[in-house]
């Protein structure tokens, strides 16, 4: 008889932004106006900068011709972009990352989903609380939990963020070999520190651990002191797994492209306490399960580090943090503590009720989608985010709809 992978059976009925877009399409099957605003789920609303689009169309245009064009590329990306991503991501910074160090993917989400099966399935994980969902899942999906009860699995270690804290977790008190890290922070919109990051680094270094960090929002860090990536802090290459993506940073969520930084010299231990190099084991799993991403998607991505690209991707930043601003500002004069939205574009306010009642009564009577804190875990409740990802237009006439529907 064929059997499931039992695990599965651990898991929530749905993933947290299937859920919200179900409850969304009921409410407008409902109540078809006035239209809903999404301010939920980050995706970006804007056309891709024209840089990327005429790079992209160049590249269709080679494929549609035998002499130039490409079928299987290499699996870790073509070395134009990876070449392009080492110079301006990381050597611009101080940050020692070479091209052959990078691999380039589809998405972030599908990167930090699959990274954990190469680590051992007894391996200790340790998870902030808030979080983006798809690091608890995916190890909930390799049998790396127990059940879950009252909102939590067991034999995960939770780094629990709270307003005392900042939403920034301290170090776990018990032993853990896998840490997963996100600044700025989705969804809490919180940034770490330099010194901050530090202490994690020495914390791996000292329990020879690995931290994930997802850099997915860096592009959005406006204060000059903040570090960009995990490997502007000493230590790092030694430690350290990082994720990047050109979603949020040039509008490619419907387009997809991402890379995932693993130095060479980041070591995993067998059981007899041999050294491996992760490296290797990425590089055997992405050219095992990836035939990588397609040549215009890469040439499209490529174009984000042209001059003219690095202008047109900075507007597209600035466009969404206005969003930010204008969110973060009425709501906090609305009476609400929020963080986020300084360096990221996602606002996390503290509304001190049912986070799935907030979303509700926003939904109905303001016609506003968020995302409720508690679908990011429990200690996500009492809180929402909302993104900064639409046009100007909607987030004016959102924050419109919201003050009359609180004051009413
Ligand atoms: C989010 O809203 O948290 C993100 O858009 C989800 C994602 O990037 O997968």
């Amino acid at each position: 008889m064929i059997r499931i992978n039992h695990h599965y059976l651990k898991l929530k009925a749905s993933y947290l932004f299937s859920d919200i877009a179900k409850r969304v399409a009921a409410h407008q099957q409902r109540h078809p106006d006035p239209a809903v605003i999404r301010l939920g789920i980050g995706d970006v609303t804007r056309a891709l900068p024209e840089a990327c689009i005429s790079a992209f169309h160049q590249a269709v245009d080679e494929m549609a011709a035998d002499v130039s064009f490409r079928g299987y590329g290499p699996e870790q990306g073509y070395d134009f972009l990876r070449e392009a991503i080492a110079e301006n991501d990381f050597k611009s910074r101080g940050a020692d990352i070479r091209a052959e160090e990078i691999f380039v993917s589809d998405g972030a989400k599908c990167d930090t989903g699959n990274i954990q099966e190469i680590f051992d399935a007894g391996t200790r994980i340790a998870i902030p609380d808030p979080v983006y969902p798809v690091y608890l899942d995916t190890n909930v999906m390799a049998g790396r939990t127990g059940s879950y009860r009252n909102g939590r699995y067991d034999g995960i270690v939770y780094l629990d963020g709270h307003a005392e804290n900042g939403f920034i977790p301290g170090l776990p008190t018990e032993p853990v070999d896998l840490i997963y890290l996100c600044f700025p922070n989705n969804p809490t919109g919180a940034t770490i520190t330099a010194d901050q990051l530090k202490e994690w680094v020495d914390y791996a270094t000292a329990n020879q651990a690995i931290i994930l960090y997802d850099a997915a929002y860096e592009a959005f860090i406006r204060d000059d002191a903040l570090p960009h990536s995990i490997y502007e802090i000493e230590g790092a290459r030694q430690v350290a797994i990082e994720f990047r993506s050109f979603s949020k940073t040039a509008g490619f969520t419907g387009t997809r492209c991402a890379y995932t930084v693993v130095p060479t010299t980041l070591k995993a231990f067998s059981a007899t306490g041999e050294a491996h190099s992760v490296h290797s084991l990425w590089s055997r799993r992405h050219s095992t399960k990836f035939n990588g991403v397609s040549y215009p998607v890469q040439r499209a991505a490529e174009a984000v580090y042209s001059d003219v690209g690095k202008r047109q991707v900075a507007e597209l930043i600035d466009y969404y943090m206005a969003n930010a601003h204008l969110i973060r500002q009425e709501m906090q004069a609305l009476g609400y503590s929020c963080i986020g939205g300084e360096n990221s574009p996602y606002i996390w306010v503290s509304t001190e009720k049912d986070s799935w009642a907030f979303f509700d009564m926003l939904l109905e009577k303001a016609g506003v989608v968020c995302t409720p804190g508690a679908g990011f875990g429990t200690c996500g409740e009492g809180h929402i985010r909302i993104s900064a990802f639409n046009s100007h237009e909607n987030v004016n006439l959102a924050m419109t709809r919201i003050r009359q529907a609180l004051a009413s």
